[in-house]
């Protein structure tokens, strides 16, 4: 997509202004995701010079925090590419992540207020958020608000901010525009957490079925240990390298209880109430086809 390029340059051409070359450097070496945030703005906002930095300042805001969250949860793959942490070491990925952020707020601090704020105020639940995460790893959360809660702050808080920028800088309903932005992205954080266990690891670039062995109790296994029987099996499986019996049995009790299915059934409610929220907008028929296009994503 053209416009998606255009969103790069402008990426690139904010790190140029930082005069360094090291950080060029280091811009080349990360591997370009799907930009579900700035198709998000562009979508909402149109094609133009506003809307091209509103994106390239969330997509650096989102590549930081990327560069922060592979040190700490020691990734050496992103993307299906060596992480800048296995490249260089954990000090460059967060130095990086720090000059990415850091340029981002700069150029933002140059918008609209009211954008500033709801943007900024996202970056501070972001990362709210990731330490919810960390802390969850450390026993078997059972409990499913404390899921939400973590993953609307971790992941659902930036689209959230995007879809509300975007109306904002169009003057569109910026209430009904966050709600489906925070809708759609705690269905994309569930998507992501299902396909941890429903794709092989080629397709995902990352080891498959490696949330549990981290700690992350995810939406199909909170279903799972609510329902499965042998509960002491599961739990003994907590944050350990799983053998291919033991991902197997894994996966066939959730099939068995419909873990699986009722947790793509959740994600999909959510994707409802997201589209639910802007039914009756200006462009309400592509953003449905992106929620649609999210929730049926292989990767
Ligand atoms: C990926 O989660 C992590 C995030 C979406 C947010 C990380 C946020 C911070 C590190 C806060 C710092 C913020 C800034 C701006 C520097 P994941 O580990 O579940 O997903 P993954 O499998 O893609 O790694
Ligand atoms: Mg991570």
């Amino acid at each position: 997509m053209e416009e998606l390029q255009q969103v790069k340059d402008q990426i690139k051409q904010f790190v140029i202004e930082c005069n360094d070359t090291k950080s060029l450097e280091l811009l080349d070496k990360l591997a370009t995701g799907k930009m579900l945030r700035s198709k998000l703005i562009l979508k909402i906002a149109g094609i133009n010079e506003q809307s091209i930095k509103l994106c390239a300042i969330v997509e650096m805001i989102h590549a930081a925090s990327l560069l922060h969250d592979d040190v700490i949860d020691e990734a050496d793959t992103r993307r299906g590419q060596p992480s800048v942490n296995a490249l260089y070491d954990n000090k460059t990925s967060i130095m990086f992540g720090d000059i990415l952020y850091s340029k981002a707020f700069t150029e933002l601090s140059q918008m609209d207020k009211k954008i500033a704020y709801t943007v900024s105020n996202a970056v501070t639940l972001l990362s709210i958020g990731e330490m919810l995460d960390v802390d969850l790893t450390n026993s078997f959360n059972k409990s499913y608000d404390k899921y939400l809660d973590m993953i609307y702050k971790k992941t659902a808080s930036l689209i959230e901010a995007s879809a509300k920028a975007a109306a904002i800088l169009v003057g569109h309903d910026e209430v009904k525009y966050a709600l489906y932005g925070k809708n759609l992205g705690l269905a994309f954080q569930m998507i992501d957490d299902i396909l941890d266990i429903t794709q092989d690891s080629e397709t995902l670039g990352k080891p498959a079925m490696l949330d549990f062995v981290e700690g992350k109790v995810t939406i199909p296994y909170l279903l799972l240990h609510e329902r499965v029987e042998d509960k002491e099996k599961l739990e003994s499986l907590y944050k350990k390298e799983l053998s291919q019996e033991e991902s197997d049995w894994i996966k066939k009790q959730m099939i068995q209880t419909n873990a699986l299915s009722d947790s793509i059934t959740q994600a999909k409610k959510l994707g409802n109430e997201a589209i639910e929220a802007v039914k009756g907008e200006e462009n309400s028929e592509t953003l449905i086809m992106i929620m649609k296009a999210m929730i049926e994503r292989e990767f």
